[in-house]
């Protein structure tokens, strides 16, 4: 059995990106393994956040992870916010980490690139990841390809801790899905499918009314060839919604492609949405249920105590090999 740690940021509507790209693998590996799935609220707020609208979508978050079928009985679930420690370890982590590395992040050059002022909390926010992931030793973090960069930088931190105080911190090693750890957009398929797309046409969000789906996939960007096959350099637009199809439907990729062979893309469209929204509308229902049942803030406080027994450790540990005193 190995130890499992994820997070998804409750910033946005989450997408069917995040559904295929984490979310599924967390479902998988539950039943395996001991997990651990935080809604990364303090991740949230290195971009400005209205309060009211942070509280609505950390509990929304929070919901469809039990809705996709995250259960509570098998793996913990909680708010970053509620395990205090990972703001301390995350704390103790800038100070090992460098200038140079952290400039060197895509995502932050992404998110900072043409703003005349970008926060520091943006800029440090790779070690507050660090600090999630290794605060509890974790073996496998399950996230989507744009994770990657963030991952090497913590498996860097965990090698320079261990060099200078000793080894204490297990590297984590990517979990990713084979197809689908980057679902591309609607609308171009050079970029990643993704919540702040300010054209929402691009993506499909996880609480899109089934209609509006069956819209968005008929109106998604295709080449103007006739062919169902999987070539992502050549056929870059096909194939990802050929990636969606296997997610949604079960099918692998050959499956896909025998069974439109030598039909264009209408009819795969069509069927598409429908597995898309035959995955989607059972999620939502539970989603709706869970959100009406009052359980949601009894799952968070159970998940966050049994983190936060771990988490504490940790923190002791590393502060006691760093040289602080701790409280006698
Ligand atoms: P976030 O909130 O941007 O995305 C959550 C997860 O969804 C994956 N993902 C995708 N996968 C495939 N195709 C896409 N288009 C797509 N868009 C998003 C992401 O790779 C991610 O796995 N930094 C993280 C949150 C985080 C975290 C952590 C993750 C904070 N602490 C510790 C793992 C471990 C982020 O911003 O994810």
């Amino acid at each position: 059995m190995k130890r499992v740690l994820s997070g998804i940021q409750p910033s946005g509507q989450l997408t069917l990106g995040n559904y295929i790209g984490a979310m599924q693998n967390f479902v998988k590996l539950q039943n395996d393994h001991e997990c651990f799935f935080m809604i990364v609220d303090l991740h949230a707020i290195t971009v400005p956040q209205e309060p009211q609208a942070l509280r609505e979508q950390s509990e929304a978050v929070a919901a469809l992870f039990i809705a996709a079928g995250i259960d509570p009985a098998k793996a913990n679930v909680f708010l970053q916010s509620h395990v205090r420690a990972h703001a301390e370890l995350g704390w103790l982590f800038t100070t090992l980490s460098y200038m140079g590395e952290l400039e060197r992040m895509t995502q932050f050059k992404d998110k900072s690139s043409g703003k005349d002022s970008v926060g520091t909390g943006l800029f440090v926010y790779p070690t507050l990841m660090a600090a999630d992931i290794l605060i509890y030793n974790a073996d496998l973090v399950p996230v989507g390809d744009d994770q990657r960069q963030h991952l090497e930088l913590t498996r860097d931190l965990a090698q320079r801790f261990n060099s200078r105080y000793g080894d204490y911190f297990t590297m984590p090693e990517t979990y990713t899905p084979k197809i689908g750890a980057r679902i591309m957009s609607l609308d171009d398929a050079s970029k990643k499918m993704s919540k702040s797309n300010p054209n929402p046409g691009s993506y499909i969000a996880l609480l899109d009314p089934p209609d509006v789906i069956r819209k968005k996939i008929s109106r998604a960007t295709t080449d103007s060839g006739r062919e169902v096959k999987y070539n992502p350099a050549e056929k870059p637009e096909i194939s990802n919604l050929i990636s969606i199809y296997s997610h949604c439907s079960g099918l692998s990729i050959e499956e896909i492609e025998a069974r439109y062979e030598g039909q264009g893309y209408g009819g795969f469209k069509k069927e598409l949405a429908e597995y898309v929204v035959s995955v989607i509308e059972p999620l939502q229902a539970r989603y709706h249920e869970i959100r009406s049942s009052g359980e949601l803030h009894d799952i968070l406080r159970s998940g966050a105590e049994k983190a936060a027994a771990i988490a504490d450790q940790t923190v002791l540990d590393v502060k006691e090999r760093m040289g602080f005193v701790l409280p006698k």
